[in-house]
């Protein structure tokens, strides 16, 4: 291999080839830097900055940078060399630092610089790696930020690598969870930040979508960022969008303990049919094996039956563990899995339809669906098996329209009482399936714990409790009904992006982590980041074992058991991972039972969890830790171990990425240390129930193994590593979908963001505010008026009541017309009024005219200041509450376009022209909505009540409804305004599946809904 490797060197190879030469002369400048004085050394920072600062153009400045690269890397290194010998306090622990790049983290620094991701395996030092374009492209006072995943190693970090920051005389921060505003802001303001990615993404929320004055935005623009652990930050983190949200105004919570005895019974019923069915496959089994003499009588038949039963099983009660048990034969397993895909087959899934309806409701554990069926619906409400479909409203609406009524106002109750019916049904049904999901697909201490009467997520990849984190869609009600825990209200979207959009955000990126190969075209399809692999300092020398193979989950453990009691022995450290907290804790009764003293790493602090992962290398530990656990840290061998082998890692499970599997193997034998690992697989889990291929069952089946017989094979591992490819593939186009879908949303989020800054930043909006002003105005006469028609036809009624509702103006319908009549002038071409006509163009400066007057007149018993601040705030306010209720209906609209998926189009086109569409409106939304805010609000009440007394006689009756209570609000306004804003008052509310908010409104306005009872 390594003479075939000579030959025919790879990409990689020569890219490697090519940084050679740079590492030359970073060591012939470190030389020469040798020579120098400490403050001589720092005097080139200071150059440096001093001559960067001066280059605006971004392509000069990456020339530049290039330019210096070698002279500033060298300084780096040697600032290192400097250092040696003395301790840098990390954590409150003196550490001695002995380090100095070594070649290898040369050529992996250059890889940064240059925008990819440098795969260093676990121990390289990584950390190190990081200071050499750290360094440099703080030089341009830019800000550059390093990610980590979590607090515990951002802290760590910035003090231990700070010591060669410091030393060069730059300044360092790192932003932690609890901080405050000021604090952030000050740790921004530093040259270079270190910090988690929510913690980056969540600042970025807030500046750009709650921060209400430039005072309140922390960060200073998004330079470069440098990733640490990128592939679980940039792929397994950006599964889930980082979300801020506030507590949803209207829900339905009561719905899910509601409807739990319903479902807990159906749920039973449900587990007694199954164990029916399981009765009858047993019986066919039994079949399968006659007595001696006699014969299997239609053999094809019978195996299908079985297989179709299992597979009912399988859809009706996917953890039941009883079925785990027959498919323990794969035989029978492999019956299952034929009748699926038969299934399957049928284009129109007639069978497939008939099989679920022999359920009372069908899971699909892959895409995590469940659905009531005919039968289901019965169960429930044997009277009315109707009160579960949802009826077509439209046509309903349509027929109550159409018939006999000729009272308007009868024809709108009845409306309204149909919607009312549609919206509790839909609640009713969503909370039902919701349920169902809880209860079939959720295990409690698996996919979540119950902690103090809450809900916790665990966190998949590492088994983390992720506190404060809660399934949306009322999911997480669900699951706290079903635990019978205090249900916690419904809380909705106020400002969201997902992992990716935010990094991309950055002019530079690149990222380091020991296992990135596996994941390179993602990386490159996403975030154009390319992956070199840099050679490895000293060469590796982990014994990898073949995986061993089990049936049976018990025999699996027991033979892990027996692993671990053998190495203990000799005195060897042993490493186990386990892929969930269940298994942990099990794990760790059956260590309990042999007498065998551990360390148990789930869910803690991360800083005491990276102390518990440092001490997995002295003589004799065991330590139990969920997967990727301890990431990041260093384990160091206690004196002795690496005579009698190093550290021995033991996986109990495979993961489904291999990536997360190289991690946990490279956990031992870090800068050429001794270790070995191995890795032990069932035919229970759930990688190999779900994805596991036929092959490994044949293969055992033909081996005819004992209990507690293990196979080992190196074609096994080539088996399993399909199964792994084939759920990465899987993932990664869900990922790839998901943003597919975010992107659209992205670019409406930089408008807004964008909309929201410029106002943000300006000192003096008023102008603004009467550009908006008329623009709407524009909007209305043209939605009254036509150019087409002769004034009497329009309908200038609905005009005047629009102006007047909106604006203490009392003009006169008949002002408005003779205002027409006299427009003489054309409006301008390419001018925001190009296409009205002359007497449109003459009502829209009539009446932007006049509310400019009545405006002047507002400002002059105001104080000046305030005002400003009111102005600015009227704008935001209505933009924030307009851009929730949009980011709700993005998401309604993602989950109706998923049920339309079923038709030939594309869900994804039709995705985007609605979300289009529904942006456009939000515009004309945001700008309706400041509108109707200008003069409700004021910078003080006495303001307002002075300004509403001049306002001239013959509009009071006119003037904005209930000025009382708009006079309130406007007080409430200006204390708002003038307190802290840093936490606006959000006012969600949820709209339910019902009438479509551009749809007519029910009550016969001819408005539509959103703009009338929907509102
Ligand atoms: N140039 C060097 N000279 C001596 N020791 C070094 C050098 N670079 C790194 N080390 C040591 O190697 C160990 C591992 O470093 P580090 O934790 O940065 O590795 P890593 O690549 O980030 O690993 P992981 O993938 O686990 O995060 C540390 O103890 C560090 O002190
Ligand atoms: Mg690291």
């Amino acid at each position: 291999m390594k003479f075939l490797r000579a030959l025919f060197p790879s990409r990689n190879d020569r890219e490697v080839k090519k940084i050679r030469p740079v590492v030359a002369k970073i060591n012939e400048a470190e030389a020469i830097l040798k020579t120098l004085s400490d403050d001589q050394l720092r005097a080139k920072t200071a150059k440096w900055k001093e001559e960067l600062s001066k280059i605006e153009d971004k392509v000069e400045l990456a020339a530049k940078l290039d330019e210096i690269l070698p002279e500033a890397f060298a300084v780096v290194k040697n600032a290192a060399r400097r250092l040696c010998g003395t301790d840098v306090i990390v954590r409150e622990h003196p550490i001695r630092w002995e380090m100095v790049h070594f070649d290898v983290q040369l050529i992996g620094g250059y890889a940064l610089h240059t925008g990819h991701i440098s795969e260093m395996a676990t121990g390289e030092g990584k950390t190190l790696v990081g200071t050499l374009p750290v360094y440099l492209n703080a030089l341009t006072g830019r800000g550059v930020h390093v990610v980590t995943v979590n607090d515990y190693l951002a802290l760590r970090d910035s003090e231990w690598m700070g010591a060669v920051y410091k030393f060069l005389g730059l300044t360092v921060g790192c932003i932690l969870h609890d901080q405050p505003p000021a604090v952030r802001r000050e740790q921004y303001n530093c040259d270079i930040t270190y910090g988690t990615n929510a913690e980056f993404g969540f600042d970025y929320l807030r500046d750009n979508g709650m921060a209400l004055r430039k005072e309140e935005q922390v960060q200073r623009g998004h330079y470069f960022a440098i990733v640490d652990e990128v592939d679980s930050i940039l792929i397994d983190e950006a599964r889930t969008p980082l979300i801020i949200s506030g507590p949803a105004v209207r829900t339905f919570d009561e719905q899910y303990a509601q409807w739990k005895p319903t479902v807990d019974g159906l749920v039973r019923a449900q587990q007694q049919l199954c164990a029916r069915y399981l009765k009858e496959a047993g019986e066919l089994i039994k079949k399968l094996e006659p007595a001696p003499g006699q014969k299997i009588e239609n053999a094809a038949e019978l195996e299908r039956q079985i297989g179709l039963l299992l597979f009912r099983v399988k859809t009706g009660q996917p953890r039941s563990e009883e079925l785990m048990k027959i498919l323990e034969n794969p035989q029978l397993a492999g019956l299952m899995n034929q009748a699926e895909l038969s299934l399957h087959k049928d284009q129109k899934k007639e069978e497939l339809y008939q099989e679920k309806e022999q359920l009372l409701f069908a899971m699909d554990e892959k895409s995590h669906e469940a659905d009531l069926t005919e039968k289901g619906r019965n169960y429930i409400s044997p009277q009315d098996p109707d009160a579960f479909v949802l009826p077509d409203l439209s046509t309903q609406l349509h027929d109550v329209d159409a018939g006999a009524e000729t009272d308007a106002r009868k024809r709108m109750e009845a409306k309204a009482k149909l919607q009312a019916d549609f919206e509790t049904k839909a609640q009713k049904i969503h909370a039902i399936s919701q349920l169902l999901k809880a209860y079939s697909l959720y295990q409690l201490d698996v996919e979540y714990v119950v902690q103090e009467n809450k809900v916790i997520i665990v966190d998949k990849n590492t088994g983390r409790l992720m506190t404060g984190r809660r399934w949306s869609d009322g999911l997480h009600q669900a699951v706290e009904a079903k635990e019978g825990v205090a249900i916690e209200r419904e809380t909705q979207t106020l400002a969201t992006i997902t992992i990716q959009n935010y990094f991309r955000l950055y002019t530079k990126l690149a990222g380091m982590t020991g296992t990135a190969e596996t994941e390179a075209t993602e990386f490159f399809d996403i975030y154009k980041l390319g992956v070199m692999t840099i050679p490895q300092n000293r060469p590796n020398v982990r014994k990898d074992s073949d995986d061993s193979v089990y049936k049976t989950r018990r025999e699996k453990f027991n033979a892990v058991v027996t692993e671990i009691k053998a190495l203990h022995a000799q005195g060897r450290p042993v490493l186990v991972g386990t892929v969930s907290v269940e298994t942990s804790e099990m794990l760790s009764r059956m260590l309990k039972k042999e007498g065998l003293i551990h360390s148990v790493l789930n869910a803690k602090y991360h800083q005491q969890e990276a102390e518990i992962v440092a001490r997995a290398g002295q003589r004799g530990a065991i330590t139990i830790a969920t997967n990727m656990a301890g990431r990041g840290t260093d384990i160091k061998l206690g004196p002795g171990v690496p005579e009698i082998g190093g550290l021995h890692v033991l996986g109990t499970e495979r993961h489904e990425s291999r990536r997360i599997d190289r991690q946990l193997r490279g956990r031992c034998s870090r800068q050429g240390d001794p270790g070995s690992s191995h890795f032990f697989i069932s035919l229970e889990d759930d990688l190999m129930r779900l994805f596991g291929s036929d092959r490994i069952v044949k293969l055992m089946e033909r081996m005819g193994l004992e209990e507690g017989e293990e196979l080992k094979h190196g074609l096994l591992n080539r088996s399993i590593q399909q199964a792994q490819k084939r759920v990465e593939g899987h993932n990664f186009q869900q990922r790839k979908r998901t943003l597919e879908y975010d992107d659209v949303m992205n670019k409406q989020r930089e408008v807004i963001y964008g909309f929201r800054n410029e106002i943000i930043n300006s000192d003096d909006v008023r102008d603004r505010l009467m550009d908006i002003i008329e623009e709407v105005v524009i909007l209305k006469v043209e939605q009254f008026t036509s150019a087409d028609t002769d004034v009497q036809e329009w309908k200038v009624r609905q005009l005047a009541d629009w102006a007047n509702l909106n604006f203490p103006l009392g003009v006169p319908e008949g002002e408005i017309v003779k205002a027409a009549q006299a427009g003489k002038e054309r409006p301008v071409a390419g001018s925001l009024y190009d296409g009205l006509s002359e007497a449109q163009f003459a009502v829209c400066n009539f009446i932007s005219e006049a509310i400019r007057k009545a405006y002047e007149l507002k400002v002059s018993f105001e104080e000046p200041e305030k005002l400003t601040t009111v102005e600015r705030y009227t704008i935001l306010q209505a933009i924030d509450k307009m851009w929730q209720e949009h980011l709700y209906e993005m998401d309604s609209l993602r989950q109706s376009i998923g049920l339309r998926a079923h038709g030939q189009r594309d869900p994804l086109l039709e995705y985007k022209a609605e979300a289009f569409k529904i942006f456009d409106e939000l515009m004309v939304n945001i700008k309706t909505e400041i509108c109707h805010n200008v003069f409700r609000s004021a910078s003080s009440l006495m303001a307002f009540e002075n300004f509403m007394r001049n306002v001239s006689t013959t509009t009071k009756h006119e003037a904005p409804p209930s000025a009382a209570a708009d006079a309130k609000k406007a007080s409430d306004m200006v204390s708002e305004a003038a307190n802290d804003l840093s936490k606006p008052k959000p006012k969600p509310k949820q709209t339910g599946p019902k009438v479509g908010r551009n749809d007519p409104c029910p009550c016969g306005s001819e408005k539509k809904y959103k703009n009338c009872c929907g509102k």
